[in-house]
């Protein structure tokens, strides 16, 4: 076990990375963070800040020789520099895991080939794999570039080959892939720890809204039947098994129009969907990194209120330039909301800001609460 007083290591310092320092300063770790941004929202908790890019030789060392291990807070952490840290101290998630979360190629042919329900999809790589991506799924469809998307970006609707001809044009035929649209009757994702004994713990499974392909509101526990919610936590223990996963894994499914469930995507690290658990649940995902990540006994991770969580874009900050916050009286006047602001000092549109738990023993109006502020909050701009 790696007791509070060590040193622990995180790359990239985003609101999640802000979040798991909070979490492990408040057991009293050190955290050092590795991030080029001298603004890092993590970094201002954190204990160190190596303030450059992550594959610097001179930062790995650092935390390789000072940290009694090591995770990350984002699926782009460069999978050569966990797999070399590896060497020296504890990193979870392996490398492998991150590989193969981050490259939406390695991460479709995983689900498929591991027997895990996903939708049709083909590869694109060049101009010739146009036609046999259009022989194998049909249109409309969803264009994804194979890396570095995430909230939406890097995605485009795809209605006609001509469209797709010109989208992977202006591309630059980066490595992609192209999914049939799926008509969605709701979206859930299921977050776990699987320590490295192999014991799991899951939190509640979350029912997700999304606005232009970003996370709107969390809707916690998700509204579906016991079964389908039993059969998604299945699901996920079986692919973080199949992963050899150890650390916290997001996975998030969509349900079909006829109650099937598939798997969109993975990530490896807590997730935007599981800001719920600071509030509502025993045990929050930021905590449980930090649990699973010293080997510490996994937390209770069952749900104590209902909970909806509103996310915070910088389209609510006001001004021509988004330059002022939100009037705050239109979430504080709530008992039942708890503010989170990652200390972004810059707010662009579509920028995640912070968010908004509102716990309420009745699920709806803890729903109905989050919608009135946000409504309160898109008026006042
Ligand atoms: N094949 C699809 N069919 C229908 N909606 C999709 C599809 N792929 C993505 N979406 C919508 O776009 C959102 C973001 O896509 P996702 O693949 O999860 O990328 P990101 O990495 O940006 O989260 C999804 O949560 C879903 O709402
Ligand atoms: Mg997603």
């Amino acid at each position: 076990m790696i007791l509070p007083n060590a040193t622990l290591g995180l790359i990239g310092g985003g609101q999640l990375g802000r979040m798991f320092t909070m979490a492990a300063r408040n057991m009293d770790y050190g955290v050092t963070v590795l991030d080029p941004d001298p603004l890092s929202p993590a970094a201002e908790f954190a204990t160190a800040h190596l303030n450059t890019a992550y594959t610097d030789l001179a930062s790995i060392e650092t935390l390789s020789a000072s940290c009694a291990a090591v995770t990350t807070e984002f699926e782009n952490a460069p999978a050569e520099v966990l797999t070399t840290l590896a060497a020296r101290t504890v990193v979870r998630p392996s490398g492998h895991a991150v590989a193969i979360a981050q490259d939406r190629h390695t991460e479709k042919n995983f689900f498929k080939s591991n027997g895990f329900p996903v939708g049709p999809f083909a590869i694109i790589n060049c101009v010739d794999d146009i036609d046999i991506a259009l022989h194998d799924i049909r249109l409309p469809a969803v264009l994804k570039t194979a890396r570095f998307g995430y909230d939406g970006k890097g995605q485009a609707r795809i209605n006609s080959r001509d469209e797709l001809a010109a989208t992977l044009t202006a591309w630059k035929f980066a490595p992609s892939i192209i999914e049939e649209f799926i008509p969605l009757k709701l979206e859930i994702s299921v977050i776990l720890a699987r320590a490295a004994n192999g014991e799991v713990e899951v939190f509640p499974v979350a029912e997700n809204q999304h606005v232009n392909g970003i996370l709107d509101i969390t809707i916690a526990p998700a509204r579906i039947a016991e079964t389908l919610a039993t059969k998604a936590i299945t699901l996920a223990q079986k692919l973080a098994t199949a992963l050899n996963y150890v650390g916290i894994l997001a996975v998030e499914f969509f349900i079909t129009a006829d109650d099937q469930l598939l798997i969109n995507e993975i990530a490896p690290r807590p997730h935007n969907s599981g800001h719920f658990t600071i509030d509502a649940c025993r045990t929050s995902q930021f905590v449980q990194q930090v649990r699973v990540l010293c080997d510490l006994p996994l937390g209770d991770a069952s749900q104590h209120s209902p909970a909806v969580m509103l996310n915070l874009l910088g389209d609510v900050w006001q001004g021509l330039d988004h330059e002022i916050s939100p009037d705050w009286q239109a979430v504080l006047q709530h008992p039942g909301a708890h503010l989170h602001l990652y200390g972004k000092r810059e707010a662009r549109k579509g920028r995640k800001m912070g968010h908004v738990t509102v716990c309420d023993p009745d699920l709806s109006q803890a729903l109905a609460i989050a919608l009135q502020i946000r409504q309160a909050l898109s008026q006042s701009n």
